[in-house]
């Protein structure tokens, strides 16, 4: 009796703490640091991926079918610095009636670095003009100049940055121009922390700004071992009433803090066959009129091997993200 009622509580808890599965339509996407936007004129979704000078991907609704097409800069970034040619962790936004994508440059471990930003009215393969170095950074500074993300709030503030001591965030006069040189405001993070890819995001439905990072170490294609278990990729946030900061965690601390366990509440972590999700994005879908997460996990049972586009709704009527069904 005893023993039944507390199978059936454990049951039930499980039941409530169930993380639903990514949206079907995403699980043979291989992707990398995933954005997403919806063109209202084609009707069509379009994500974007670390790789092949930003990869494009497109499709009719959130559940795919997503078809692979062309590149944002199919001939390199004009930014005359190592990677170029590699084009690293996108972020696309609508603003003032075209498509603006800000992209990094860099090595893997460098800090010289630029985060660049390209423009278009359809954001179709063919469309997107290079307007070069919007930030950039070099050894022995406090940020390393990746990562970026647009919010257009009381200003346009560019948030960059990824390991070393933290993200950062600066305001941009407009999209190409700097109003403020970096670092800027520190938003997350501190040095020894892998604390990258912050994202910020308010929600139509609620008065807050919620700054989303990835937390913990990204299994890349090809890896042989995994973290220690708790240490993978993992997407985190904080909240705060302005754009730009101070973002909190739900115990009352400061993303920016130092503390052990880290500052940040869970959002997304490894879960069923999703293993390290993360280099994330959050985006109000025009069409269902709801909030969805935007990420990369690598599959549990193909540990190894490249991650793979997830897609989940978001519900902040708690007062935090919840990723629901
Ligand atoms: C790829 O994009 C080009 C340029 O917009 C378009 O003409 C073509 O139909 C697209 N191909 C696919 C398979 O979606
Ligand atoms: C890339 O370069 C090739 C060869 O110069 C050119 O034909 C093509 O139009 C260029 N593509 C873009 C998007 O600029
Ligand atoms: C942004 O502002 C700078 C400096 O005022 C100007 O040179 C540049 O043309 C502007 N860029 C855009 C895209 O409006
Ligand atoms: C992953 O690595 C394997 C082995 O090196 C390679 O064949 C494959 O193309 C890679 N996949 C991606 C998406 O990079």
């Amino acid at each position: 009796m005893k023993f039944s009622i507390l199978a059936s509580l454990l049951s039930l808890s499980a039941l409530a703490w169930a993380v639903p599965n990514p949206l079907p339509g995403g699980s043979s996407t291989v992707v990398r640091d995933p954005t997403i936007i919806y063109n209202p004129s084609s009707k069509k979704y379009f994500v974007f991926s670390t790789g092949e000078n930003i990869q494009i991907f497109t499709s009719p609704s959130l559940t795919g079918p997503w078809t692979r097409n062309g590149s944002v800069l199919p001939n390199c970034s004009k930014i005359n610095l190592a990677g170029n040619c590699a084009l690293w962790a996108p972020d696309v936004s609508f603003v003032n009636g075209q498509y603006v994508l800000y992209y990094s440059v860099s090595s893997l471990g460098s800090q010289n670095s630029a985060i660049g930003v390209a423009t278009s009215k359809t954001a179709e393969p063919g469309s997107w003009t290079d307007w070069g170095a919007v930030v950039t950074s070099t050894p022995g500074g406090v940020y390393n100049a990746i990562d970026p993300n647009l919010i257009n709030a009381n200003g346009l503030h560019l948030t960059f940055g990824s390991y070393w001591d933290g993200i950062f965030q600066i305001p941009l006069t407009n999209i190409t121009t700097q109003a403020s040189p970096p670092p800027g405001t520190h938003v997350a993070g501190n040095s020894g922390r892998a604390a990258e890819g912050g994202f910020v995001y308010k929600p139509p439905s609620s008065q807050y700004y919620f700054l989303f990072f990835s937390d913990g170490v990204t299994p890349l294609n090809g890896s042989t071992t995994r973290p220690p278990a708790g240490q993978e990729y993992k997407v985190l946030v904080g909240r705060s009433t302005s754009p730009t900061g101070p973002f909190v965690g739900q115990l009352g601390h400061a993303l920016t803090e130092n503390l052990n366990p880290p500052t940040g509440t869970l959002v997304l972590g490894s879960h069923d066959n999703v293993y390290a999700p993360g280099g994330q994005s959050v985006y109000h879908d025009p069409v269902s009129g709801r909030d969805v997460i935007v990420y990369h996990y690598v599959p549990n049972d193909a540990f190894g091997g490249p991650s793979y586009l997830g897609i989940n709704y978001l519900d902040f009527s708690s007062g935090w993200p919840v990723v629901v069904s």
